[in-house]
């Protein structure tokens, strides 16, 4: 496995990302993270941010076992809490096709939020499929199957505290 990003830039990264998304919702914010992968990410940004924020989790199937979007998306744990006319941001590890997040956004859109945004640690735009709107991207990576920070691969690597490439 290569590293691609390591712990102290993953770490720099999102402490800018907090202070970007507290500068944005002086009235705090409500993370809403996107299980499993977004687990580590969210506990790193909830802890850098500077204002108030309350967190909640949502979990959705979306890739199984594999390493390819199938395009179907489910529901598999729902909100504790209502979202309308709350500041939301939805806390994703990794934008890939878009499927997910362009499902969740529909999802939380129509439950009325005052404002909905997302924050996605990771990018990969040339695997897009649909354009979805990503307000905070912590790095543009390429199309190379990512592992560590809350990623996966078959529920492997997540407690890796840098992001790995593993296929090389
Ligand atoms: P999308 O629907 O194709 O955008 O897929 C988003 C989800 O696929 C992410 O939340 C991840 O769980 C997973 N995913 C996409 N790319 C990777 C990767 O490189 N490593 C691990 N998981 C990935």
């Amino acid at each position: 496995m290569q590293v691609l990003l390591s712990e102290a830039d993953i770490q720099t990264r999102v402490r800018d990302l907090a202070n970007e998304i507290a500068r944005d919702h002086p009235d705090g914010v409500h993370l809403v993270a996107v299980l499993k992968g977004a687990f580590v990410f969210l506990s790193d940004l909830a802890r850098a941010m500077p204002g108030h924020c309350s967190v909640d989790f949502m979990a959705v199937s979306s890739y199984g076992k594999g390493t390819s979007s199938s395009g179907q998306v489910q529901v598999l744990k729902d909100l504790s809490s209502d979202v309308e006319g709350r500041d939301i941001v939805i806390v994703e590890d990794i934008v890939d096709t878009g499927l997910t997040l362009t499902y969740l956004q529909q999802i939380l859109r129509a439950r009325s939020p005052r404002h909905l945004r997302t924050a996605c640690l990771l990018s990969k735009p040339s695997r897009r499929k649909v354009d979805v709107p990503v307000e905070y991207i912590g790095f543009t990576i390429e199309d190379k199957f990512v592992v560590g920070y809350g990623l996966d691969y078959a529920e492997k690597y997540r407690n890796l505290p840098y992001i790995a490439v593993i296929g090389d």
